[in-house]
């Protein structure tokens, strides 16, 4: 197994990314546990509180995931299926580029436009401040509303992954493991 992709399958830097970003993003999405009970919940009390935390890391890791993907770009295996099958299967890891991006944005300027100031693991990034931002609150308004894009793109994924691999016995979710293809 390369680390770099190829024609046939992704390298073991491009699964690194896509795995621990899935599971970093589901781990986000509890976020909506908010909904419930005003957060008061397990998941509310021990999970969400890294919400912050997570999601910065989160930004760090997409723009370094873009950098590789670019560099791989002529490698990596192609997208399956043909015409408008192959455009919306495209258009939708496009999207789920452009939300990966756009939720750590979006919460910054959230927790920097209300004045809550912004931390990593304690450090402080920027400090708490009286003054709100207003453009900046409004575009961070969009925070919840692209979560719910977000996770819809998510599952439509998640289906298409088991579509190809239940339904039309292909090799598009074993290219993302780790595991060999076998035709047989
Ligand atoms: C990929 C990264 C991220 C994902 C997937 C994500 C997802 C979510 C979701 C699903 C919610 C609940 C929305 C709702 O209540 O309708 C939420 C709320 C929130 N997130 Fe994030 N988030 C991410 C990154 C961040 C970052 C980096 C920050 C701050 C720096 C942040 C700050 C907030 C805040 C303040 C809320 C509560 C306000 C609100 O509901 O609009 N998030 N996030
Ligand atoms: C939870 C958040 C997820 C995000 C943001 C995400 C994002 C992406 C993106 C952008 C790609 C295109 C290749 C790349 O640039 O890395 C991709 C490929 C893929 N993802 Fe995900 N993914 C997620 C979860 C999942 C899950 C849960 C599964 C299946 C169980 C899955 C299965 C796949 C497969 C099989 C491919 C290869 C598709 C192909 O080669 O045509 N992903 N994913």
């Amino acid at each position: 197994m390369t680390y770099q992709d190829t024609q046939r399958r992704y390298g073991v830097i491009s699964l690194l990314f896509h795995w621990t970003m899935a599971l970093l993003i589901i781990v986000q999405f509890m976020a909506l546990g908010g909904y419930i009970n005003e957060g008061e919940h397990w998941i509310g009390n021990n999970i969400v509180p890294w919400h912050v935390d997570i999601g910065l890391l989160l930004l760090v890791l997409v723009s370094l995931r873009i950098i590789w993907m670019l560099s791989q770009r002529q490698r990596r295996p192609e997208v399956h299926g043909q015409g408008a099958m192959q455009l919306l299967a495209k258009g939708g890891h496009f999207l789920l580029y452009a939300c990966m991006v756009l939720m750590p944005v979006t919460g910054i300027l959230l927790m920097v436009g209300g004045g809550h100031g912004l931390g990593f693991l304690g450090i402080e990034l920027v400090a708490e401040s009286k003054n709100e931002i207003p453009w900046a609150v409004a575009l961070g308004e969009w925070h919840a509303q692209i979560s719910w894009l977000f996770v819809a793109l998510v599952l439509g994924h998640f289906a298409a992954a088991l579509y190809h691999h239940f339904i039309k016995h292909d090799d598009t979710l074993i290219r993302m493991t780790a595991k060999r293809f076998d035709q047989s």
